[in-house]
């Protein structure tokens, strides 16, 4: 059944929902047929488990942020305490929030088929991991984790730190911030390499729940594609990689990717 766009109800079925019908049929075959999957996340794969988003209109973070100041060195550096005081709020939302059935039926396809799957995430929140995904690989780094602000000196000890906000080393002044990559800074490299391989590697990449605005990590399903993947967009809107995609399935990620996955 469909309603018209004046809003009366025809009993015919819509143009547009035996053709978004087929294309989950077909993924839910790529899948199958798949030898290696690399999945690309992005914040929509949590959005379900309450952890808000960057991009969204009106609930995002950066409709109520400006990312220059909270996501930037030069950002902690000019205002250390509000930026470190959002991460902390950020930190305990995360750790009152559950992973969903997105991040349980990734975790669960890698405990069935450790060998067909690759996890690359552009998440700080440690929900795949939480859900049971071994081996995740984050892009942006952790944001449960601390580290340096800058090239510690011997006396630098993070668990041993002034109590401030942000904490800091009694003996050089150097600051504490969390381990996440931020606007300007180099990615794992490591991490970035082993997701590149991934990328290039597999024959079909799933990327859920990301705009795809930032790069490189957006890249990777570009490369996926001229390796010769199929790539499959499950997203509840549009996103920049729907154009890279063989298959672009609008819904949330905790209804799409059990099915897709058959777990
Ligand atoms: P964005 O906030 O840019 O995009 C989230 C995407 O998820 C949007 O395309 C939404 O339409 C989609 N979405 C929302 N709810 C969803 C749901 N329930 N199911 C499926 N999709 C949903 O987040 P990212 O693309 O992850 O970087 O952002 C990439 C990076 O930009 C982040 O890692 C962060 C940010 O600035 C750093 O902090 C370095």
């Amino acid at each position: 059944m469909c309603r018209s766009p004046a809003g009366s109800v025809s009993t015919k079925p819509c143009a547009s929902v035996p053709s978004e019908l087929a294309e989950l049929t077909a993924a839910i075959a790529w899948v199958r047929q798949a030898r290696h999957i690399a999945v690309l996340t992005g914040a929509g794969v949590s959005a379900e488990s309450g952890v808000p988003t960057f991009r969204d209109a009106q609930t995002g973070y950066w409709a109520q942020f400006r990312a220059e100041d909270m996501a930037t060195p030069e950002g902690f550096r000019a205002h250390p305490q509000q930026v470190w005081d959002w991460y902390q709020f950020r930190r305990s939302l995360v750790a009152q929030v559950q992973p969903n059935a997105a991040h349980r039926a990734l975790a669960a396809f890698a405990q069935q088929h450790p060998e067909r799957i690759t996890l690359v995430t552009q998440n700080v929140d440690g929900l795949h991991q939480r859900a049971g995904s071994p081996q995740v690989l984050c892009l942006h780094g952790d944001l449960l984790r601390n580290r340096w602000l800058d090239r510690p000196c011997p006396h630098c000890d993070l668990e041993n730190t002034v109590d401030a906000h942000p904490p800091y080393c009694d003996a050089c002044g150097n600051r504490v911030r969390p381990d996440v990559v931020w606007f300007g800074e180099p990615l794992p490299l490591a991490v970035l390499d082993a997701a590149q391989a991934a990328a290039r590697a597999c024959d079909l990449m799933l990327v859920v729940g990301t705009a795809g605005a930032v790069y490189p990590a957006a890249g990777l399903a570009h490369s996926a594609r001229a390796a010769g993947a199929r790539v499959v967009v499950v997203n509840t809107a549009a996103s920049a990689l729907d154009d890279v995609a063989h298959a672009v399935l609008r819904g949330t990620a905790a209804a799409v990717v059990p099915a897709l996955l058959g777990v």
